[in-house]
């Protein structure tokens, strides 16, 4: 997060050159964050004749506030092909940033440039190519926000097959490990990382009939606490959301009762904004975000309670 500084007597330092190209940038980002939360802003009221007769405050002022310089910045987006990780793209682009996007499937309405590299986050073959294609192409990388995973089936223990279990930790857990351990030496060799891995309150919390996606999410709680040690001499710094409930295609996994009894539990009773949650990560990868590493961020419109 910056703010323009002036040069003092004449001498920039290389923070206050890159504050100052962060100002003079900010006009171009600034329209384009509009545009993109005027996107998200149907998406947070439900409904597009809602967001129409409902006046929009959340998120909007913040990103008319807030600009970020992420020139010369290379960032791995996984999941960057929809829902919360195509805003954390787009937000990324508008900061000035070079956008990679590790996906099984192809984006989809995106609008920005960006390369896609198919992967499946729970094949470390496919993602150790992956990062050697951007390490040779860009040279580095320099954030990682991972938001790859699905939610599974809602069902109670007592009727979850194994095989689908497997499945939900392998991606959901086991991936964000493969990724992080691709992804990390590469850091270690800039000298500088921002990682930010998505997590979930389910992972706080456990949700009833989500077992194995609470489960997972937990796992990647406490597997980024750990990494988060790991580095904290270092310039690289890892952290995590645990988001409520966030209107993507995910909540199509889930039946129409269990999204409404989402709703229900929010203090604010609403779903969450892709914008909210692509702020967050825009902050957790800047350089203003030194003393936070191994932290939970909740996105939860109140609803966290510890
Ligand atoms: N939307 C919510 O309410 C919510 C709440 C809490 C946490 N989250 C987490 O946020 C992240 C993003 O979720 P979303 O709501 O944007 O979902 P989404 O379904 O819109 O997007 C998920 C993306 O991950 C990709 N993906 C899934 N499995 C993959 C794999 N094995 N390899 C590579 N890519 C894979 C999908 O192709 C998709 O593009 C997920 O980790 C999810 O668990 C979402």
């Amino acid at each position: 997060m910056v703010s323009p500084l002036p040069p003092h007597r004449g001498i920039m330092t290389g923070e206050q050159a890159r504050v100052l190209r962060g100002h003079i940038l900010h006009p171009h980002t600034a329209w384009k964050a509009e545009s993109f939360v005027g996107a998200a802003a149907g998406d947070r009221l439900g409904s597009k004749s809602e967001s129409a007769s409902r006046p929009i405050s959340f998120g909007e002022q913040r990103l008319r506030d807030v600009s970020y310089d992420f020139l010369g910045r290379v960032a791995v987006v996984t999941g960057g092909s929809n829902g919360i990780g195509a805003q954390i793209a787009r937000q990324y682009h508008a900061a000035g940033a070079t956008v990679v996007i590790w996906d099984l499937a192809e984006p989809k309405n995106l609008e920005v440039p960006c390369s896609f590299h198919r992967v499946d986050i729970s094949e470390p073959s496919q993602i150790n190519a992956a990062t050697s294609e951007v390490v040779e192409q860009h040279g580095k990388i320099d954030f990682l926000s991972h938001n790859a995973g699905f939610a599974g089936p809602t069902l109670p223990v007592t009727r979850y097959d194994p095989e689908v279990w497997a499945r939900i930790i392998e991606v959901n857990l086991n991936g964000t490990f493969h990724v992080c351990q691709s992804v990390v030496p590469e850091m270690e060799r800039g000298g500088f990382g921002r990682i930010v891995n998505m997590a979930s309150l389910a992972g706080k919390e456990g949700t009833p009939n989500a077992s194995a996606y609470s489960a997972a999410k937990a796992g990647v709680i406490a597997f980024t606490k750990a990494l988060a040690k790991e580095l904290a001499e270092t310039d690289i710094r890892v952290n995590c959301i645990a988001p409520a409930a966030v209107k993507t295609d995910i909540l199509d996994q889930m039946t129409p009762e269990f999204v409404e009894t989402m709703i229900q539990k929010s203090p604010m009773k609403r779903l969450g904004s892709t914008a909210e949650a692509a702020e967050l990560v825009m902050w957790l990868s800047s350089s203003a975000c030194t003393f936070n590493s191994g932290a939970v961020f909740d996105l939860s419109g109140g609803r966290a309670t510890y």
